[in-house]
């Protein structure tokens, strides 16, 4: 199987040499015509995979009233920016802000900031958001966010950045590169030199077997710091939410899924997700280099269960038909379940320093 993006990428390898794992990643999800975020909208039963907002609107619910208290911890700054980062189809965001309705004060200091890379994506969200009463407004980078105290939420964005990946070899790291094989297919190498993986691979990897392969996300570390910048300095908070591991581990965790099935890594680029598993601890370090605070990571199941989810799953289910008050059950359960979603999706806080700890971090 191939894709139009397949034949770009394999050009440009003929023409430059082999890519890193990271540049493959980025053309296979960003580029500007044929990456896979860009023209479609991937989400729920008919497209590729779903996510916490789409599953239930308790999940934006909850999140938008941790923003809410997030927001009195600081004392109520008379406006605020709240900011989300990949924002999907805007699910996530207008739950929030329905929730937030709740607390008029703050309702009416928020305006709201996306961040967002796919251009049919913005429309999507532009239509959700319309039924809404706040102005937004979209930019490609984090970076773009202007000045001020911000409430950031980031659901399912980080894994979708891309990384480097390293295999130890006996005389050290050596670079997983996408390059040509013998028929012309995309295929995986390694690099010759050592040196790189030495500099950016964590030294608490250093005892790593031989055949272990360590990924790294600059540009995932480089947003966190950012981020953390931000909050330091203009005070507020940042959730990340994100399936990943609390320490930094060796293993691959790169995949490919399409209509909810793993897929071949480079097989069709530009037809199916490409996601890895978010290494929490490295994002924690950056923050702190930034003179933030990261609280957590704690499960989502932890998250959602403090933030007060069997409650709202009741208050719902009351009026509900049997079959409505089932479903509402069983969202709740994809959730936060240990073998669904609430023990491999984590959350970490990002905070001011003199910050209490926010909701479900205490
Ligand atoms: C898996 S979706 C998560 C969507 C949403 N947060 C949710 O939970 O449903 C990833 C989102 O991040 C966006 N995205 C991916 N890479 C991005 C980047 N480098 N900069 C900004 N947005 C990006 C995608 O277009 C999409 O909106």
């Amino acid at each position: 199987m191939t894709s139009p993006l397949s034949e770009i990428i394999k050009k440009r390898i003929a023409t430059d040499g082999a890519i890193t794992v990271a540049d493959y990643m980025s053309m296979a999800l960003g580029h500007p015509e044929h990456g896979y975020y860009m023209g479609r909208d991937p989400f729920g039963a008919d497209g590729d995979f779903i996510t916490a907002p789409e599953i239930s609107q308790m999940f934006g619910e909850l999140l938008g009233l941790w923003t809410a208290v997030v927001w009195g911890q600081m004392g109520q700054p008379p406006s605020i920016r709240l900011v989300e980062i990949g924002p999907g189809r805007g699910t996530l965001m207008s739950d929030m802000l329905r929730a937030a309705a709740a607390v008029p004060p703050f309702h009416a200091a928020i305006d709201v900031h996306l961040v967002e890379t796919s251009p049919t994506l913005r429309r999507k969200q532009k239509e959700t958001l319309g039924r809404s009463d706040i102005e937004a407004s979209w930019y490609d980078t984090p970076d773009d966010i202007p000045d001020g105290p911000l409430i950031v939420i980031a659901n399912e964005f980080f894994d979708a950045l891309p990384v480097r990946q390293f295999v130890k070899q006996p005389d050290g790291w050596h670079e997983r590169m996408v390059g040509l094989g013998p028929e012309g297919a995309l295929e995986f190498g390694l690099s010759v030199e050592t040196g790189t993986g030495e500099a950016m691979v964590s030294p608490t990897l250093s005892m790593a077997p031989d055949g272990a392969v360590a990924e790294v996300c600059p540009i995932g570390s480089a947003i966190a710091k950012a981020l953390a910048e931000r909050v330091t300095r203009f005070g507020g908070a940042a959730l990340v939410i994100d399936y990943g591991h609390e320490e930094t581990a060796a293993g691959e965790t790169l995949q490919a899924v399409r209509d909810h099935q793993y897929h071949p890594v480079l097989e069709a680029p530009g037809e199916a997700d490409l996601t890895t598993h978010v290494d929490f601890e490295a994002l924690a370090q950056s923050v702190r280099q930034a003179g933030a605070r990261a609280d957590g990571p704690v499960t989502q199941g932890t998250l959602l269960s403090r933030l007060g989810i069997e409650a709202r799953a009741e208050a719902l289910m009351n009026g509900a038909t049997a079959e409505q008050a089932e479903d509402i059950r069983a969202a709740m359960a994809r959730l936060t379940d240990d073998d669904q979603m609430g023990t491999l999706f984590k959350a970490m806080a990002i905070v001011h320093p003199r910050q209490p700890a926010a909701p479900g971090f205490e």
